[in-house]
């Protein structure tokens, strides 16, 4: 049986790389899925206190990112979508993994590293920088591991970024199954042609949702004119033409690589080079702009919809329905775990 899980962090509304990248990947797999498929979409914010947040801001963003995933054309009656909060066993499943992942692979993890050293570079004075780091945040792909194995999910949509994360869930697989018998799922990673969107203000860096400088990023929610400022103060170089060339080019092969995944016809980066290089870079951020806007403007206007439909008591139950499924989905499971442990 197939099980789809996947998941995402409300720190606010998604941006193009979290839709390309993931996001319109879980659609397509909803609109593709037989009868047989459960799918599963939570909004994680029990990841996303790995970051100390403000309590109400927290709450408005689980809404936002709620909504979202409605917007975007994920069906709450065919999709499980949950705050993984409402779900204990996503914490409970995460503590019996703990018993059995290892440390060593976890202090590996690249997030976890770039973490150690953002620190350092934040405050070289403040020597106890580390020490000051959180537990939370070095466990979290434990969690993660966690959130996958409780729905025995076999099918795991992510961006590149995350690879990493899910090979280790493959090991805490590995170590729990060894030591209590084969009751858990290792999970398959499925990547979308987007797997790695970039940053509008740098080529080289992924396209976030932390990144300080607004304008390296598009948020879903975003206006025509705000996509267009962007799109227009994009960095790219002194050469003022079209062409393909990742190595020597990265910021226009960037802005060539989002209309490509925008491109009903398919076509590739390198070919909408060609077919774009008797324009100059004003010419073609236009287009890039317009077909960013058009490409989104569905989407704007179902989740404004969304937002203001019943002061939000439409996303509370649909919220509650999701919850209870997700529940019994993870309920199933965690019979079968704590047997297998002796509990
Ligand atoms: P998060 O919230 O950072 O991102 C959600 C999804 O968006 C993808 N993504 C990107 N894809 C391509 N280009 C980009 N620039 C880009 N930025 C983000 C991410 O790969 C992700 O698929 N740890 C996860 C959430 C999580 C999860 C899980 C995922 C928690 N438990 C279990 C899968 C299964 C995260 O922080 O995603």
């Amino acid at each position: 049986k197939q099980v789809i899980f996947s998941g995402i962090q409300p720190t606010g509304v998604p941006h193009l790389g979290n839709y390309l990248g993931a996001l319109q990947q879980w659609v397509r797999l909803q609109n593709s899925a037989g009868p047989s498929t459960k799918l599963l979409y939570s909004v994680v914010d029990l990841h996303a206190i790995t970051v100390q947040q403000d309590p109400k801001q927290l709450r408005q963003w689980r809404r936002e990112v709620l909504a979202t995933l409605i917007a975007i054309g994920l069906n709450p009656d065919r999709s499980i979508l949950f705050y993984q909060s409402s779900v204990q066993a996503h914490a409970e499943l995460m503590w019996i993994l703990s018993c059995t992942a290892s440390m060593g692979y976890l202090s590996r993890m690249t997030q976890w590293k770039s973490k150690l050293s953002l620190k350092d570079d934040a405050s070289p004075l403040d020597t106890g920088s580390k020490a000051k780091l959180k537990l939370g945040l070095f466990s979290y792909p434990v969690l993660q591991a966690a959130d996958i194995m409780v729905h025995r999910a076999t099918h795991v949509p992510v961006g590149e970024d995350q690879s990493q994360h899910l090979e280790f869930a493959r090991e805490c697989v590995t170590n729990f199954n060894h030591a209590y018998g084969p009751h858990l799922v290792e999970p398959t990673t499925i990547t979308s042609p987007a797997k790695r969107v970039m940053s509008l203000q740098d080529a080289r860096q992924k396209m976030s949702k932390s990144h300080p400088d607004p304008r390296s990023r598009i948020v879903l929610t975003d206006t025509p004119n705000e996509i267009k400022r962007k799109v227009m103060s994009a960095l790219t170089d002194s050469t003022n033409a079209v062409s393909y060339d990742p190595e020597n080019r990265p910021g226009v092969s960037n802005l060539l690589e989002l209309l490509s995944h925008l491109d009903e016809s398919g076509r590739t980066p390198s070919e909408l080079g060609s077919v774009y290089s008797n324009l100059n870079l004003k010419e073609f951020k236009t287009i890039l702009s317009d077909a960013l806007s058009e490409s989104l403007s569905t989407f704007r206007d179902q989740y404004h919809k969304i937002m203001a439909e019943d002061e939000g008591r439409y996303l509370d139950h649909v919220a509650i329905k999701g919850a209870k499924k997700a529940r019994e989905s993870a309920e199933e499971t965690m019979v079968l775990v704590r047997e297998a442990i002796g509990f």
